[in-house]
């Protein structure tokens, strides 16, 4: 199912400049992300209802794409779900391999999925949408279609933009980023073929400069 290549000639330089500000930060990410989740109890439950709902469907695995070192590839499989990573970075790539070695990961990127038409139960993308450039975020949603079963689930979790509706380039400490309005990416989600099941925003955290946004979807067509 996933060919992974880490031939990158026909990269885009956006997607390169992604690419190698993850491999340079890699290390340092993954320690300071390492227990952040133990502090989070709303990122849990969320992240706990996707698995219950997947679960509920009975059909495929969860693929957590733009893993970095695959801290919630890792916390997917302790509640259970058959969860695998994939991630643009292969520096991000070695280190979620070695920080779980039982999982299963591979190189490659959300625009174009190494993964076969309607072979998952589950796509959560955590913060990992944010740095695909707002235009190309609709192509985006339609791979996740198409690799997901019917009623599959998606949970995005990003930073909320200040204004309504909008979509917002902000001074992301590792790359160029993206924070959106939660509706405003629900309406491509809907766009995309998929239903809205719920909508969390929380406040920022201490160490947080946004609110935090969660949106979890079905495929329905
Ligand atoms: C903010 S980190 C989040 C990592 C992980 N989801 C977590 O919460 O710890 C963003 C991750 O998305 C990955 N990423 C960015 N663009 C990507 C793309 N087009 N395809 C796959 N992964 C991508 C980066 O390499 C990076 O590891």
């Amino acid at each position: 199912m996933l060919d992974s290549t880490e031939d990158f000639a026909d990269e885009r330089p956006d997607v390169a400049a992604t690419r190698a500000a993850y491999d340079d930060i890699a290390e340092l990410y993954t320690e300071l992300f390492r227990n952040h989740l133990a502090g989070a109890v709303l990122d849990r439950a969320i992240l706990g209802a996707f698995v219950e709902s997947v679960a509920g469907n009975g059909s495929g695995p969860i693929a957590d794409l733009g893993c970095g070192p695959g801290r919630i590839t890792g916390h997917l499989a302790s509640s259970g779900a058959r969860v695998f990573g994939l991630d643009l970075s292969p520096r991000m790539v070695e280190l979620a391999r070695a920080e779980h070695p039982q999982l299963f990961f591979a190189q490659g990127s959300v625009e174009e999925l190494p993964i076969g038409d309607s072979a998952l139960g589950g796509i959560v993308a955590w913060y990992s949408l944010i740095h695909t450039p707002p235009e190309r975020v609709p192509h985006v949603l339609n791979e996740f279609h198409r690799v997901l079963a019917s009623k599959g689930h998606v949970l995005l979790a990003f930073q909320t933009a200040d204004l309504p509706d909008a979509v917002e380039a902000f001074d992301h400490k590792v790359t160029r980023a993206y924070r959106w309005a939660p509706k405003r990416l629900a309406r491509l989600l809907d766009a995309a073929g998929f239903a809205m099941i719920a909508r969390m925003v929380r406040e920022p955290g201490p160490d947080e400069r946004f609110g935090q946004a969660y949106l979890l979807a079905s495929k329905v067509r």
